[in-house]
């Protein structure tokens, strides 16, 4: 690509990348738990992920929210097993997390506008969420939580996999990281949402209707590729593919081969958990650090979650 006054060459990211880097970065609260009193805590992986066990969530007292964010800083996912969560106790966790925004894109449930009710029926060819991507990038303030609840799902299939996205950075070779340094990702409703568009009218992919209301189509943010967390202060790679149409400056053409190439970076296998839901179960997860992709593997099956999403900071 010919280069032109004014702007910078975009890095160059060799893929796969030596597997020497990747072994060589630990994310050490996995391997070096804390110890919480609220609660039993076991990681899922050496990458990121615990599952929760000995609590209720019925009864939020100030100790058992702050270990929830301390465990959540350090795990980036939390899998609440075997608990009985109402709609009400589901809201109300979120408001203890932070502010609760509605999702536009789809009706939420009867009495319950913070909650949004997923459900894949037998007919169903698309999931909801079967790529890699963190929710709604494409928001000036994306979401830092996302609390998933499972109502109902089959007795094999649809798990959900994640990966840690500070181990992403921190794989990426010295020369690529100083290249990407200040670097900017365009996510586009159009892009992550296009064939879901009341325009285009293919809104029925799902049991769940999901459609893009008319003022949120032509919605863009722009987010640096790496951003700083603001609880723990470490950088993560912040690349949603599905949503993320080009570099800033860039043509959607020009940006696509470094965009896709950090995407597959982003979801080596080293860097990932996989959950598999089981009625009563409860996932809280961290996208301003964590990828996430809901598995489509179950075909003819009911499959029914429960959603609330709380507003995050403007990624810096
Ligand atoms: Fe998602």
């Amino acid at each position: 690509m010919p280069e032109q006054p004014g702007r910078r060459p975009l890095p160059h990211l060799r893929h796969p990348q030596s597997h020497d880097m990747i072994a060589a970065v630990l994310h050490t609260p996995q391997f070096q738990p804390a110890r919480y009193q609220c609660f039993d805590l076991k990681p899922l992986s050496g990458a990121l992920g615990a599952e929760i066990t000995g609590t209720r969530l019925d009864q939020l007292d100030e100790r058992l929210v702050s270990e929830i964010e301390a465990a959540l800083a350090d795990h980036l996912v939390l899998a609440f097993r075997d608990i009985d969560l109402s709609p009400e106790s589901q809201v109300a966790l979120a408001r203890r997390l932070g502010n609760v925004i509605e999702w536009p894109y789809a009706t939420p449930m009867a009495d319950y506008p913070e909650l949004t009710e997923l459900v894949s029926g037998p007919r169903d060819v698309n999931n909801f969420g079967g790529s890699w991507h963190t929710d709604s990038s494409t928001f000036e303030n994306p979401p830092k939580y996302t609390l998933l609840y499972c109502v109902d799902c089959p007795s094999v299939g649809g798990d959900t996999s994640f990966a840690n996205q500070y181990l992403a950075w921190d794989t990426l070779p010295e020369d690529v990281k100083t290249d990407l340094e200040g670097l900017r990702l365009v996510h586009s409703t159009k892009r992550g949402f296009g064939d879901h568009s009341r325009a285009t009218g293919s809104a029925s992919a799902t049991t769940t209707p999901v459609s893009v209301p008319t003022q949120h189509e032509n919605l863009v943010s722009v987010h640096p590729v790496a951003r700083t967390h603001p609880v723990t202060g470490k950088k993560a790679l912040y690349v949603n593919s599905g949503f993320s149409s080009q570099f800033e400056g860039w043509s959607e053409e020009e940006s696509q081969p470094l965009r896709d190439a950090l995407g597959a970076h982003g979801a080596i296998p080293e860097f990932t958990c996989r959950v598999t839901w089981r009625p009563g179960t409860l996932l809280i997860w961290d996208n301003r650090c964590a990828l996430h992709y809901a598995h489509n593997d179950y075909r003819g099956q009911n499959r029914t979650m429960r959603r609330a999403v709380v507003e995050g900071e403007r990624p810096i």
